[in-house]
């Protein structure tokens, strides 16, 4: 049986942080996907997944936007109280958005708080020695913060476009300084973005706290996609690291092209789908 499906079938009570650093202890792997609604989230929590990430890919996916910079706290936070209201058992974690924590750390606080009060359980944000006092900012307010380092797409005009981080040394050496930062300000996890798998290895040797990897290779204690990659509803060119486990675009173009067909004929709704007298 796998993980996945024992967490089905056992329906613990809520994930939280110390479950994940125990998993980390036993070697136990683990998946992450994100959600941004509460049919969605409800969803993913009976196929299992212990943590959903109400990521700020809510840009792309949800409101239409080309990157993620331009999504705003206040969009982000109906969507994580929709997926927290729908949920029992994942951990919720929810994304500070771009323009919410880089002003100062009390910005980052206040930004941390506002998604808890919509029912987020912990916080994620981006960068590594550059963010480190915000996290510890955050952390100290009682708030559980996942990091978010290699490839950060909220910094993607910084670091001159979509780059695979650790290629050479030197990048090798600034992403191993970026995990060290954020384990030691206290983060309870790590996402690896598009890190080189054998960097990812390393810090996976070398941190305390899970790393969930998205395009980081096989030597992370996690792996994190957006639900819509990961079904294949999205059609926006895929990542070579995604890989598709169903095609949701094909099902729901199908389903919705039948249901055209069938009003559009006058076979729907026949007699069994109408109230008689
Ligand atoms: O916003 C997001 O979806 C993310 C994950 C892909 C890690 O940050």
């Amino acid at each position: 049986m796998s993980v996945t499906d024992e967490n089905a079938t056992r329906r613990p009570a809520r994930v939280r942080v110390p479950h994940l650093l125990r998993w980390k202890a036993e070697g136990r792997r683990w998946a992450m996907l994100t959600a941004y609604d509460a049919t969605t989230a409800a969803v993913l929590e009976e196929a299992g997944i212990p943590v959903l990430l109400v990521g700020d890919s809510a840009a792309n996916v949800v409101y239409g936007y080309g990157s993620s910079l331009p999504v705003t706290l206040e969009e982000m936070l109906p969507l994580v109280a929709g997926v927290a209201r729908a949920t029992r058992r994942p951990l919720v974690v929810a994304d500070l958005p771009f323009g919410a924590y880089e002003a100062s750390d009390a910005q980052a606080v206040a930004s941390a708080v506002a998604l808890m009060k919509a029912g987020a359980h912990a916080v994620k944000l981006e960068g590594g020695v550059r963010t480190r006092s915000r996290i510890e900012a955050v952390v100290a307010a009682g708030i559980p913060v996942m990091g978010h380092i290699g490839f950060t797409p909220q910094a993607e005009h910084a670091i001159g476009g979509y780059r695979v981080a650790g290629r050479d040394d030197a990048a090798a050496e600034r992403t191993l300084a970026d995990a060290a930062a954020v384990a030691e300000a206290g983060a309870f996890a790590m996402v690896l973005e598009m890190v080189t798998a054998p960097v990812a290895a390393r810090i996976h040797e070398a941190v305390d706290v899970p790393t969930i990897g998205i395009g980081s290779g096989s030597d992370c204690d996690a792996q994190v996609l957006v639900w819509q990659d990961m079904a294949g509803l999205n059609d926006d060119g895929r990542l070579s690291f995604v890989k598709q486990y169903a095609d949701l675009r094909g099902v729901l173009r199908g389903a919705a092209a039948a249901f055209a067909r069938e009003v559009e004929d006058g076979s729907y709704p026949d007699a069994a789908h109408s109230f008689g007298a």
